[in-house]
């Protein structure tokens, strides 16, 4: 438990002094026959707004994931989840978050389009975070939210849980644990510990093991607090109703997913296996993810050759030096990919 937080003492002014939106549906609960509150168009099969609160999503997350409906937020994809982290708890020009490089590019994106400076922490040993170099941070009264990407992107480890409860218990701000890629590692989740520490927030989404990226539904796990924030910041109608209808045709089928991702964590091994006997490359890092961070002889080189060879992979090369990030694919693509990298 970390007794220093008040939750309400991290949030922008503005956001503390909003006046929601309040939808037509949001401000009638119950059920009826005849809807004319809406100015919606009687006719057509999507011609009504979605569900405001995604309570049937949140109803199957609750129970699968066993937290309580308002510690969960829907966001259109976990892109959301991050940037309206800024918009409730970081002064714009005045405010810093701190994230452990190299990670995913969205947060910097985000602070970048929201005007606040972040802090860049270099992971060390096999990348991870290097607490004594953290330590004069955790105090910082305007570093308001750090990032931890667990399993990392592009670097497929996952962070040392240890370390995230000691950020957890010793920062004063929002430590916010991106678990994009959770659903691939043998690692536990952060969920487990919402009722524990009132600053964390965990992101997921429906982007990767549940195959869902189209579709755009990420979800963020919290204190009821901070999802009570989330719920007043975001557009009523974030999550169209395709969309919902997509992750709950899901929800629904969890057999496919769970099969999906053994899947992918066996073609893991194998596509890891066949390059690891490539003579271009140097070194492939644990993973933890579905995806493998590869040192190659020359990343640029290779990146170019294979997309000259209709082969499109990640160059992460300005990130971690001659790395490739390759995502893991179907047997059929995962063999084109050695083939095509056989004949470099
Ligand atoms: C670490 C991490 N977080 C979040 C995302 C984005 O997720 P979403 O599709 O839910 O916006 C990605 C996508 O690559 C990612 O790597």
């Amino acid at each position: 438990m970390n007794q220093k937080i008040n939750i309400n003492n991290l949030v922008r002014a503005n956001i503390k002094a909003l006046k929601p939106y309040s939808s037509a549906r949001d401000e009638f609960k119950g059920t009826a026959d005849v809807f004319l509150d809406a100015n919606e168009n009687p006719f057509g099969d999507l011609n009504r707004y979605p569900d405001t609160q995604q309570k049937e999503i949140k109803d199957k997350l609750s129970a699968i994931k066993k937290v309580a409906t308002d510690q969960i937020f829907i966001g259109n994809g976990s892109d959301e989840v991050i940037d309206l982290a800024f918009r409730i708890f970081c002064e714009p020009g005045k405010d810093k978050v701190l994230t452990f490089t190299p990670t995913y590019g969205m947060y910097n994106v985000s602070a970048n389009i929201n005007n606040i400076e972040v802090i860049e922490q270099p992971l060390i040993n096999d990348f991870q975070i290097n607490l004594n170099q953290l330590q004069p941070y955790l105090d910082f009264e305007d570093v308001k939210i750090i990032f931890i990407c667990s399993p990392n992107n592009p670097t497929g480890n996952s962070l040392n849980p240890d370390d995230i409860e000691y950020i957890l218990e010793n920062f004063n701000g929002i430590v916010i644990v991106d678990e994009a890629y959770i659903d691939f590692s043998a690692q536990a989740s952060f969920i487990k510990n919402i009722d524990k520490y009132d600053n964390l927030i965990v992101s997921q989404t429906f982007s990767k093991a549940w195959g869902l990226a189209g579709v755009r539904v990420g979800v963020a796990y919290a204190s009821q607090a901070i999802i009570t924030l989330y719920n007043r910041v975001k557009p009523p109608y974030n999550v169209s109703t395709l969309n919902q209808e997509a992750v709950l045709k899901s929800l629904n089928n969890l057999e496919e997913v769970t099969q999906n991702i053994e899947t992918i964590l066996e073609e893991r091994t194998k596509l890891k296996e066949a390059l690891s006997k490539l003579a271009i490359v140097k070194k492939i890092y644990p993973t933890d993810a579905n995806f493998l961070l590869v040192e190659v002889e020359d990343a640029n080189k290779t990146y170019q050759y294979l997309i000259e060879q209709k082969v499109i992979i990640r160059n992460r090369n300005t990130q971690v030096k001659n790395c490739i990030r390759i995502t893991v694919g179907t047997p059929e693509e995962n063999n084109t990919l050695i083939e095509t990298l056989k004949l470099v």
